[in-house]
C-alpha cells in the first residue's frame, strides 16, 4: 500500500508562519521544512513569510533560521540546499500594537514574484489569539479563496474544554470552511502512528482477533522521564488528562479500536475514528475512583539525577493537578462490549515509553499452576516495533512452558527518520487533512474527558504522591476490573511481571 506526493503536484504557495519566532518553530518547523526542501519534496515556487511581533530586518531574521538549523543539525547539512530554504525566507513584523499590521501584511503579500498566492496559515500563537487573528486574516481580505486556496493550522490545544472548543469553533467558521481548517495533534503526523491502522488491516493474522472474542484487555499508555520543566504555569493550568490524554492517546485509542475504513480517503479514515471515538461510555462521575486515578511527582530520582517534585518546582503546595492521568474506558460496539481499555499518561515516570500493549484471554489449556497470556504490543517510541509473546515447551523431559517474545522492528537500518511535522507541514501544502483533526473528533473527546477535569478541580484532598523514576503508584490499581490485572511495567520480556 503506497502514498507518495510528487512535488510537482502541489501548488505554489506561501506558508505564513504566525509566532515563527517561538520555541515550536525554532525546533521543529523551521528545522522540518528545511529537511522537507532537502528530501526535494516543496514544490519549487514556495515561499515562507515568518511572521512575529518584533521588528527584526530579513537579514537578521535569515541569521536566526541558520542558528536554528545550526541547533538542530549539529553535523551539518547541504549548503546548496542551505541556500535554496533562505532564498524562500521572508520575514514580517506583525506588533500586536500596530492596527494596520493585517492590511500591511496584505500589501507585503500581494507581491507575487515574491509570494505564490496559495496561502496557509500556520498560528503557532497563544491559544486566546487564534480566533482573533482569522478574524483579523478575514477582515482584510486574506482568506478570500476566489482566485486561491487559503488553510488555516490550528496549533494544539483547540480549546480548554468542550464549551471554549465549541466557541472557537463558532467563531472561526465564521470565516473558514471545514476543509479550510486543520487542526493539530503532532501524534498522527508519526509514522507509528499511521502504522497502527496499517499493520491491524493489512495483515490477516491481526484483524481476526482484534475483538472482545479473543482479547481481555487493552493498555494505552504513554510514559516520560522528562517533568514538566519551565512550563509549569501552563502545566498547572491543564493537567495531565487535559495535555495528553484529551488528545494524543484517545487518537491513538481510535487507531487501535475502529472499523476498517472503506477506502484511505481522509473523509472515510476520519469517520470511523469518530465512530469508535463517540462509542466510548461516559465515564461515570458518580464512580469515579473507580474509572479515573490521579497523582503526582514527588521529588526522587530519574537516571541517578536528584530531581524536585511538581509541588516544589511549581511552588505551590496546594495544586491537584495531575501529572499521572489515567482512565478505564469501555468502548459500547460489537466489536470491544465488555473489553477495558487502560490508559495513561505520566511524566517522571522510571521510562519513556509510548506503546499499546493487548493481552489475550486465557488459552483453552492451562497447565498445572496455570499458564501465561498472550500479549502483543505496539511500541510506538522510543521503539517502533511489534512484540508478541507467546507461550513455548522449555525442552527436556517435563511439561513446562515459559514465555518467549517474538520481536520484530518496524523500523530498519536506513530507513528514514521523519519529524511528525514534516508529514503534516507536507500534508497541509497538498490539501490533505486526513492527518489533522476533525471538530467532531476534538468535540468527542473533550466530551468524555470534560467531567472527569471538573470533578478532579473541585476535589481539593491531596493527590497520590509518587516518587519522580518510579514505578506506577499501586493506588492506581483501584480502576482495574480483575485482580490480575495491572499495568505492564515494561515491553521488554517479563514487563507484565511486578
Ligand atoms: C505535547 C505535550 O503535546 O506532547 C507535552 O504538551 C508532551 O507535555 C509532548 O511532552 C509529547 O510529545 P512527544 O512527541 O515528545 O511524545
Amino acid at each position: 500500500m503506497t502514498k507518495t506526493t510528487d512535488p510537482k503536484k502541489i501548488d505554489p504557495c506561501t506558508l505564513v508562519l504566525f509566532g515563527a519566532s517561538g520555541n515550536l518553530s525554532r525546533v521543529k518547523l523551521m528545522p522540518s521544512l528545511f529537511r522537507l526542501d532537502a528530501a526535494g519534496r516543496l514544490p519549487e515556487q514556495m515561499a515562507i513569510l515568518s511572521v512575529g511581533r518584533g521588528e527584526v530586518t530579513r537579514e537578521a531574521w535569515l541569521a536566526d533560521i541558520k542558528g536554528m538549523l545550526d541547533a538542530k543539525f549539529k553535523k551539518g547539512y547541504d549548503q546548496t540546499v542551505f541556500e535554496r530554504f533562505i532564498a524562500r525566507n521572508h520575514y514580517h513584523a506583525n506588533a500586536p500594537t500596530d492596527a494596520d499590521a493585517f492590511t500591511k501584511m496584505k500589501a507585503n503579500l500581494a507581491d507575487e514574484k515574491v509570494f505564490p498566492q496559495n496561502l496557509a496559515y500556520f498560528l503557532s500563537v497563544r491559544p486566546v489569539d487564534f480566533a482573533p487573528v482569522v478574524e483579523q486574516l478575514s477582515g482584510v481580505g486574506l482568506l478570500d479563496e476566489t482566485n486561491h486556496w487559503r488553510r488555516v493550522v490550528i496549533e494544539k490545544p483547540f480549546g480548554t474544554d468542550l464549551a471554549s472548543a465549541q466557541a472557537l469553533q463558532a467563531s472561526i467558521t465564521k470565516h473558514l470552511k471545514e476543509s479550510q481548517i486543520y487542526r493539530i495533534d503532532h501524534y498522527l503526523g508519526k509514522s507509528a502512528l499511521q502504522n497502527i491502522m496499517l499493520q491491524r488491516f493489512t495483515n490477516t493474522l491481526l484483524e481476526p482477533i482484534w475483538n472482545k472474542d479473543f482479547i481481555d484487555h487493552v493498555q494505552i499508555t504513554n510514559t516520560e522521564m522528562l517533568g514538566v520543566g519551565e512550563r509549569t504555569q501552563f502545566y498547572d493550568s491543564t493537567g495531565a488528562l487535559r495535555d495528553m490524554i484529551q488528545s494524543h492517546i484517545l487518537q491513538t485509542m481510535a487507531l487501535t479500536a475502529m472499523e476498517l475504513p472503506k477506502d484511505l480517503s481522509p473523509d472515510s479514515i476520519r469517520a470511523e475514528k469518530i465512530k469508535v471515538l463517540e462509542a466510548i461510555r461516559p465515564i461515570p462521575v458518580a464512580d469515579l475512583k473507580h474509572n479515573a486515578f490521579r497523582a503526582q511527582y514527588a521529588t526522587g530520582e530519574v537516571q541517578g539525577e536528584k530531581v524536585p517534585g511538581y509541588l516544589e518546582e511549581l511552588g505551590d503546595k496546594t495544586s491537584v493537578v495531575e501529572t499521572y492521568a489515567a482512565l478505564k474506558l469501555f468502548v459500547d460496539n460489537p466489536r470491544w462490549q465488555g473489553v477495558p481499555f487502560y490508559i495513561r499518561t505520566a511524566k517522571r515516570l522510571h521510562d519513556a515509553d509510548t506503546r499499546i500493549s493487548i493481552r489475550f484471554k486465557k488459552s483453552a489449556l492451562q497447565l498445572a499452576g496455570g499458564t501465561e497470556q498472550n500479549w502483543l504490543m505496539l511500541g510506538i517510541q522510543p521503539r517502533e516495533c511489534i512484540k508478541m509473546e507467546i507461550q513455548s515447551k522449555i525442552p527436556g523431559l517435563d511439561i513446562k512452558t515459559r514465555t518467549i517474545q517474538m520481536d520484530a522492528a518496524n523500523r530498519q537500518d536506513g530507513d528514514e527518520s521523519i519529524d511528525a511535522y514534516e508529514a503534516l507541514l507536507l500534508n497541509l501544502m497538498e490539501g490533505d487533512n486526513s492527518l489533522y483533526l476533525h471538530i467532531s473528533e476534538v468535540e468527542a473527546q473533550w466530551r468524555l474527558v470534560d467531567p472527569v477535569v471538573k470533578a478532579w478541580a473541585v476535589d481539593k484532598a491531596p493527590v497520590c504522591q509518587y516518587p519522580a523514576g518510579s514505578a506506577d503508584p499501586e493506588t492506581s490499581k483501584v480502576i482495574f476490573e480483575h485482580e490480575d490485572q495491572f499495568w505492564r511495567y515494561s515491553i521488554e520480556l517479563g514487563g507484565d511481571k511486578h
